[in-house]
């Protein structure tokens, strides 16, 4: 266990969760319960719910559940520890120091890796001006970077040797094996260890409070792999985290740059662009966008200009927007990204790109009609179609005017046509929409499984059943008393069983069995997933009997995957009798 349980019941105990979520996001009392917009997406309909009795809370929308603990953790971007220490603080407790036990040695183990990547920052920045670091300061200056860019980005270099970085980090009392943790090193089939960066100009990865928790190394000639980055580390995840955000989080700027690479984000701030990021190697996730919105209002996607670039922004779009980013799309032209266009044009001439950088309906718009010739009357038309498809996906009906105006134009036809094709179009997806609709509502399966795929439900019938348990657990804890032996392993759903048996420890031992008290148990999804079950209604008036119904359907559903085929019903019904009297005879 992380931290003292005894702890973490008490801080628990003294948050109220509608309290804590009221800071933040103005609640709507109705019922026993409280509505408001969910400060995770960005809606106008409150979708978000918070349940005081259960003290979670859940969107309906983007589907982020869970208790006051992860309610914390999603809102400020902590992990676990950071997020129980606000807390603590709010609620006006100590955090204790930790004598032994594995929490102490998880924070331990995070500040030493932290601690190590400084050094080793600090080690390859010196070499960038020694003499080994010759080729990657020439290699530096040769793109272009002024010394005051290589020290604002902490650049480094390094050499090319097979353990210069653990030799040096020797010395200040770290060895190979801490290097591994921290991804600074790598052991070979032979089980030797040496260093993953050589030869190659370093850029440290630093995190918006400061920390340096990986790093991104190129070559300086033309072999590959051309970038080489950390690996995820307990101090480093590249789909959480993004480049140059701890320089660009204090630019007076209210739109953030996004680029592909790291060079295109540093050339934009020496070029006086501070508020420019990149992703990290990676495509932009909803954690990004998540992360880029709690310090920016708009987005302008500063991609290549080539296919993947296009793509990628593509797919960059929503997710951006769903994170409530306002999005436009720059458009490079005439060079491969803005690293080069800068250089080749100069600053001037990027900052009117900026300035023109289209939103990105009409960015769509132009990817639409790229795909057309549309002087060919035939390919107008299907211009025409796609076009209206696209715009009737927007929101209101003044975009769908107005966007359709710029479509009608492109296409050469009065406003009046694109208007029509358009409104068809809409009424044809929300007629789809609504069947759709219709079939989920008849086939309430597919509406009961986890939002999220790695969760998915084996056996829909059984982890109906299971949810129901968990949800009585949750509500009352003495119930585990007549659970009939029941364990977790019973379970069809490797979640709900795990959770079950959390909850079951938990109880024995006399710990909180609130949902939040397993928050550093659970991954964010499965915490999404948990709320989610835990915010349906459950009946307690007859919850012993529930109890029973439940049981018996996990148990049956449990056989029949067991190997009982359906027609062995009366082995079924034989071997679920002796199951019982086994546990009857378990009790004391
Ligand atoms: P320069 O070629 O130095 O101008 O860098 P760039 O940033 O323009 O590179 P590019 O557009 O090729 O790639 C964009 C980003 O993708 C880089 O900044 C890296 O984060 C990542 N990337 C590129 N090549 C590799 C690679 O070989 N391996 C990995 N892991 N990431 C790469
Ligand atoms: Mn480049």
């Amino acid at each position: 266990m992380a931290l003292p349980e005894r702890f973490l019941d008490e801080l628990i105990a003294r948050t109220d969760i509608v309290d804590l979520v009221s800071e933040s996001v103005r609640l709507t009392k109705k019922g026993n319960s409280y509505w408001g917009c969910c400060p995770f997406h960005s809606e106008k309909t409150p979708s978000f719910h918070v349940v005081p009795d259960r003290q979670i809370y859940k969107c309906f929308g983007c589907g982020k559940g869970g208790g006051a603990i992860n309610f914390v953790m999603e809102m400020e971007n902590l992990p676990f520890r950071d997020a129980v220490a606000v807390l603590a603080k709010r609620a006006g407790m100590a955090v204790p120091e930790f004598g032994g036990g594995s929490s102490a040695g998880m924070r331990e183990r995070r500040d030493k890796l932290l601690e190590i990547n400084k050094q080793a920052a600090r080690a390859f920045h010196r070499w960038l001006y020694a003499p080994e670091g010759a080729g990657g300061l020439a290699y530096l200056q040769r793109r272009g970077l002024s010394k005051a860019t290589l020290t604002n980005f902490g650049l480094g270099f390094a050499p090319d040797s097979w353990d210069a970085l653990i030799r040096e980090l020797s010395q200040q009392g770290y060895d190979k094996r801490d290097l591994l943790d921290a991804g600074l090193a790598v052991s070979n089939k032979d089980g030797r260890i040496y260093d993953r960066f050589r030869n190659r100009v370093m850029f440290p990865i630093i995190d918006v409070r400061g920390n340096v928790i990986g790093f991104g190394g190129r070559v300086m000639d033309d072999s590959t792999p051309k970038y080489l980055n950390s690996p995820d580390t307990p101090v480093y995840n590249k789909s959480r985290n993004v480049f140059a955000l701890n320089i660009a989080k204090k630019s007076k700027e209210s739109r953030v740059i996004l680029t592909e690479g790291y060079m295109d984000t540093i050339s934009l701030h020496q070029a006086g662009f501070d508020s420019a990021v990149a992703s990290l190697g990676t495509s932009l996730t909803e954690e990004h966008a998540q992360l880029l919105s709690r310090y920016f209002k708009e987005a302008v996607i500063s991609y290549d200009g080539d296919k993947a670039g296009v793509a990628a922004a593509q797919r960059a779009i929503p997710l951006l927007e769903k994170a409530g980013l306002k999005v436009k799309v720059l458009r490079v032209t005439g060079a491969k990204d803005p690293d080069e266009f800068i250089k080749a044009y100069g600053r001037d001439a990027f900052a009117r790109l900026l300035d023109k950088s289209e939103n990105q309906v009409d960015y769509r718009l132009a990817q639409i009609q790229a795909k057309y010739d549309l002087e060919d009357d035939g390919q107008r038309v299907a211009f025409l179609q796609e076009a209206a498809q696209m715009i009737s996906t927007l929101h209101s009906a003044v975009e769908r005017e107005i966007y359709g105006g710029h479509a009608a134009q492109t296409a050469g036809v009065t406003p009046e046509t694109m208007a029509q094709e358009v409104n068809r179009a809409l009424k044809s997806r929300l007629r789809k929409e609504k069947k759709q609709q219709e079939r989920r509502d008849l086939a309430p399966a597919s509406q009961l499984q986890p939002k999220n795929r790695g969760l998915r439900y084996e056996n829909i019938r059984s982890a109906r059943a299971e949810e129901g348990i968990l949800r009585l657990v949750l509500l009352d804890p003495s119930l585990l008393a007549k659970m009939e032996g029941l364990t977790g392993s019973e379970f069809s759903s490797p979640l709900l069983g795990k959770v079950f048996n959390l909850l079951r420890r938990r109880a024995e031992e006399g710990l909180s069995t609130h949902l939040a008290a397993l928050a550093e148990e659970l991954t964010g999804e499965e915490m999404d997933h948990m709320a989610q079950v835990a915010a349906q209604p459950e009946s307690m008036a007859r919850a012993e009997q529930s109890i029973r119904d439940y049981i018996s359907v996990i148990r049956g559903e449990g056989l029949l995957r067991s190997g009982g085929r359906a027609d062995d019903l009366l082995l079924a019904a034989q071997k679920k009798y002796l199951e019982k009297k086994a546990y009857m005879e378990e009790k004391p």
